[in-house]
């Protein structure tokens, strides 16, 4: 992460550094057009595909997708299998040309109940592309945030107990680097996708301060100029984090 951003395109400013997006809208775009559902989780991962390429240029430093949670596992057994192996065959085909392009594969999610082989590749992507200094890509799958935040507990709690830890110590920063998404920054900008105006259990800690802009697109008609329009939507926007904007107008005065 030590190279600046590339060039944007012309009237975009400087990107945001982490974008997270929740992709959603796969099963009403295929819906639309008469086609099972699978269709829509096809196409949709060949927009996740165009949006790497895409944040890449647009000199995003992180990019985080968020790709099955927790809760998706109460979805037919069918539609879970089809999302898994499109996961699987996502790190199996893609991870030779990612990790030629310098993309560092982050997944975040619990690992526990997943199977020993997808366990083992997603171990693999990681450690592969480790020393990679282009955009981070973290993959959120099996990811919940109260999952992610019960599991940061238990190993405080663990800590606490094993006397390494005064319970009275723990802080923001020792609860944070037992996230899975330890050493990342925070988002800046959260996208969803589908017109859905809700957080759907992604990271409730991490985007404490985040914009959020919501599109129609649904995520498999997800490109380059919807990208751009969310960043443009965000230099719009005006970041307080608790503070004010114009401290010369409030503090005059106060010692
Ligand atoms: C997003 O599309 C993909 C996942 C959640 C895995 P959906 O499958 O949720 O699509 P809709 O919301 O039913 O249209
Ligand atoms: C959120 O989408 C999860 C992912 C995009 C992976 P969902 O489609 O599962 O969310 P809900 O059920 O509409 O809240
Ligand atoms: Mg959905």
């Amino acid at each position: 992460m030590s190279d600046g951003p590339r060039p944007l395109s012309p009237g975009i400013e400087s990107a945001p550094a982490h974008v997270a997006i929740i992709m959603d809208g796969n099963g009403r775009w295929a819906q639309m057009r008469g086609l099972p559902r699978q269709e829509g989780h096809r196409r949709g991962l060949e927009a996740l595909r165009r949006t790497v390429r895409n944040a890449g240029d647009l000199g995003i430093r992180v990019l985080t997708l968020y790709s099955f949670s927790t809760e998706n596992w109460r979805r037919p057994k069918a539609e879970v299998s089809f999302l898994l192996g499109l996961l699987r065959r996502f790190v199996e085909n893609d991870l030779a040309e990612l990790h030629e392009a310098g993309v560092r594969v982050r997944i975040i999610g619990s690992r526990a109940d997943l199977a020993p082989d997808l366990r083992l590749l997603i171990e693999r992507a990681e450690s592969m592309t480790a020393g990679n200094q282009g955009l981070t890509l973290v993959v959120a799958f099996n990811y919940g945030s109260r999952d992610e935040l019960a599991r940061a507990a238990r190993a405080l709690a663990a800590d606490a107990a094993a006397g390494r830890l005064d319970p009275q110590a723990i802080d923001e920063d020792m609860l944070a680097a037992r996230l899975d998404t330890v050493g990342l920054p925070e988002p800046d900008l959260v996208i969803r996708t589908s017109g859905e105006t809700r957080i759907s259990n992604f990271l409730l800690w991490q985007a404490a301060y985040a914009e959020f802009v919501f599109t129609p697109v649904l995520w498999p008609d997800f490109d380059r100029k919807a990208l751009e329009e969310a960043v443009a939507e965000f230099h719009r926007r005006e970041r307080r984090f608790g503070g004010v904007t114009e401290p010369t107008a409030c503090n005059v005065g106060v010692a």
